[in-house]
């Protein structure tokens, strides 16, 4: 999957300070040298998001912890030995070493440990941290394959890592350990009811937050089509009226669902970690086709199923004239 000379180019980019995206088992990353601030500059310019919401620094291991966090509490180290490398990150007060560039000048950093054997590969080889957002321009749809970075965001990448398609599909679970509880700021790739039974007590998942949790915008994650949440009993009932009203209609959901005879469906699998694993590149295919409106089938608000609906939300979301 990954050649010694495309490790090593990978590796000289971003110690030249270049931006390359790089595979992880949540989402691909576009990815600079966290310790170059022109790099991490320029990531914020080829997405185009504002340059006070912060990055997540990623480390090739937990004991790189302490060199970009000043205080790692007992429950960091507890949840870090149980799911790192994994789909978690985790918000620490941070030290010198993680830059207002990073962080968007806020206190904390925060930090994870991708599982994937091409993004720790480079980890390894670079020997320092990596800020990497989505891949994705900011506000749309997260990209799961090296395909879908190619086609947003194509020559702006100095180098463009294939570790094939994403095994998670939605992006890691932040959990903020900064403050006196542990709180949950995005729900994703690791489920809330695992971090719970790690640390033998409920977490909180933070309804609103604040504007600098890019990922929690109201409006996010969003393809060019509307996006219209239904319960699967409703499907029918909100396809048929939609069409009435003369819309291009598409379902993204489960094989089982009835839909009146040519509407297209989406195959978003019913159990939460496959619709996580199919989201984003189901969206990406059914606004290919061209539909004006997307139903989108909810799945159980369970597991994985949290971080689903978390994101078909936002993506429904009433956007910004012209966003
Ligand atoms: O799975 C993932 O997390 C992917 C892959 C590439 O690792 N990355 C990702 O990055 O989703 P991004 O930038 O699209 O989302 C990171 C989120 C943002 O919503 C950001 O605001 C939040 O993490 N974040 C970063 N540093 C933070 C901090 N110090 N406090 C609170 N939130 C923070
Ligand atoms: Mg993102």
């Amino acid at each position: 999957m990954l050649t010694s000379d495309i490790l090593t180019r990978a590796v000289e980019t971003l110690r030249r300070g270049g931006v390359i995206a790089l595979p992880t088992e949540t989402v691909y990353g576009l990815a600079a040298n966290c310790e170059d601030e022109l790099a991490v500059r320029r990531v914020f310019a080829i997405k185009g998001r504002p340059a006070t919401h912060p990055l997540i620094v990623h480390v090739a291991r937990a004991s790189e912890l302490p060199s970009w966090a000043r205080h790692v509490p007992e429950e960091a180290w507890r949840l870090a030995e149980a799911f790192w490398p994994g789909p978690l990150t985790l918000v620490l007060p941070r030290t010198a070493r993680a830059t207002d560039a990073v962080t968007g000048g806020q206190d904390t950093v925060a930090l994870r440990v991708p599982n994937h054997p091409v993004a720790l590969a480079v980890l390894d080889a670079l020997g320092g941290g990596v800020a990497a957002p989505s891949a994705n321009r900011f506000g749309r749809v997260s990209p799961t394959t090296a395909e879908h970075v190619r086609v947003d965001l194509g020559d702006e990448v100095d180098l463009i890592l294939d570790g094939g398609p994403c095994t998670v599909g939605v992006e890691s679970t932040i959990v903020d350990l900064s403050g006196k509880e542990p709180m949950v700021l995005r729900p994703g790739g690791l489920a809330v009811e695992e971090l719970e039974r790690v640390l033998g007590r409920k977490v909180p998942v933070r309804a609103s937050a604040t504007v600098r949790v890019s990922g929690s915008l109201a409006s996010h994650y969003a393809p060019r089509a509307g996006v219209v949440l239904s319960e699967p009993a409703e499907v029918m009932s909100r396809v048929t009226s939609l069409r009435a009203r003369g819309h291009n209609v598409g379902v993204l959901g489960p094989p089982g669902l009835t839909l009146p005879p040519g509407v297209p469906r989406y195959d978003v699998p019913e159990d939460p970690a496959g619709a996580a694993r199919a989201l984003y590149t189901r969206l990406r295919e059914a606004d290919e086709q061209g539909h004006d409106v997307l139903v989108a089938c909810l799945p159980r608000a369970e597991g994985l199923g949290i971080a689903v609906r978390d994101r078909l939300s936002r993506a429904a979301a009433p956007r910004p004239a012209g966003g």
